[in-house]
């Protein structure tokens, strides 16, 4: 057998322990050959990247990042871009791709097995917003990177007794705020999921001065005031229609600023948040994803996504998988809620 992998979508740390899975248990156990395609559904269309070999993944199952790079190009946005990648496989003679990627890739994913391309999915994004899978691999590094910096910006607070906003990715989800703001102890948790008001964020920071400690305040980028809009870095729309988020941190700790009197810093932890080692638990989800998927492809399924039931890996059907956002429940964000002010 002939089976192409691919990344798409923002990096995450864990993608080089899936493609390290899939092709060692590819090469040793079935004796397929393995083509990775490079930069995502671009190098599906293109044909771009190469066959790999035991030597191409030695010593990635640490490393953050994807060594076949990635992108965010959309097949269906591309002239021809569909039959490009079916002329591609048959050229390469490929019987499935395993397609690693969040809810953009997964979603051409699914179509194109709709389309006569077989794929099986693999779920990744440190948003961990995808629905049908408890976890994506990604999500544990970028929650250990946010909460340290939780953990280090309490010090510096109280040292200073300044408000301190800590703002985190997640566009339409607030799971890496939610999570990194309750093991950090932040005193106040804001996600895209419960519009906020600025009045009760105000007196909770008021409280919390009032008590002598200094407020912490993790927002999420998508996070937005009631009855106002998500705050934009540019107003520009990738190939997903995705716009660009960014500056909510800020904006809060103006406003924390002016109606308190007091002084408040913003810290946007960005990229830091998606790159570098896995943790150990992603490594070994990441790896147990990719073992999976080349099983789903040893017996032909396809439209399928692997996914992470309790401790289970089991397959679901990428439309499943693709058709809402896991966003945070309200009974979680009231869980948080105990704690703030
Ligand atoms: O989807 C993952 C994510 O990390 C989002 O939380 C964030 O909005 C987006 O990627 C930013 O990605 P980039 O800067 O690569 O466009």
């Amino acid at each position: 057998m002939r089976v192409g992998v691919l990344t798409g979508g923002g990096d995450c740390p864990g993608l080089n322990a899936v493609i390290r899975a899939v092709v060692l248990k590819g090469i040793e156990t079935h004796g397929w050959e393995i083509f990775g395609f490079r930069s995502g559904w671009r190098g599906a269309i293109t044909g771009e990247g190469r066959w790999l070999t035991r030597d191409d993944v030695e010593g990635i199952l640490t490393r953050g990042g994807t060594v076949l790079g990635s992108s965010r190009t959309n097949p269906y946005k591309e002239d021809g871009g569909v039959e490009a990648i079916r002329s591609v496989v048959a050229d390469k003679g490929l019987d499935a791709i395993i397609a690693i990627g969040g809810e953009d890739t997964l979603g051409v994913a699914n179509r194109l097995t709709a389309d006569g391309v077989k794929v099986v999915g693999v779920p990744k994004t440190i948003d961990n917003d995808l629905a049908a899978t408890d976890y994506t691999f990604g999500f544990d590094t970028a929650v250990h990177i946010a909460t340290e910096a939780v953990d280090r910006l309490h010090t510096t607070a109280e040292s200073h007794h300044r408000a301190l906003v800590v703002e985190v990715m997640g566009r339409h989800a607030g799971w890496i705020a939610l999570h990194s703001g309750l093991a950090g102890g932040a005193s106040v948790i804001l996600v895209p999921e419960r519009p906020f008001s600025v009045d009760t964020v105000v007196e909770w920071v008021r409280r919390r001065f009032e008590r002598e400690y200094a407020p912490i305040i993790v927002v999420a980028e998508g996070a937005l005031p009631e009855g106002g809009a998500e705050v934009l870095q540019t107003g520009e729309t990738d190939a997903f229609g995705h716009v660009r988020l960014g500056g909510v941190g800020n904006w809060l700790a103006d406003e924390i600023a002016h109606r308190t009197g007091k002084e408040s810093r913003a810290v946007v932890l960005g990229h830091t948040q998606r790159g570098g080692t896995p943790t150990a638990y992603d490594r070994v989800l990441a790896t147990r994803f990719g073992l999976h998927a080349v099983d789903a492809v040893a017996d032909g399924d396809s439209g399928v996504m692997v996914a992470l039931r309790g401790t289970d890996i089991v397959r679901v059907k990428l439309a499943e998988a693709t058709a809402e956002l896991k966003t945070v429940p309200p009974e979680r964000y009231a869980e948080a809620e105990v704690f703030f002010g």
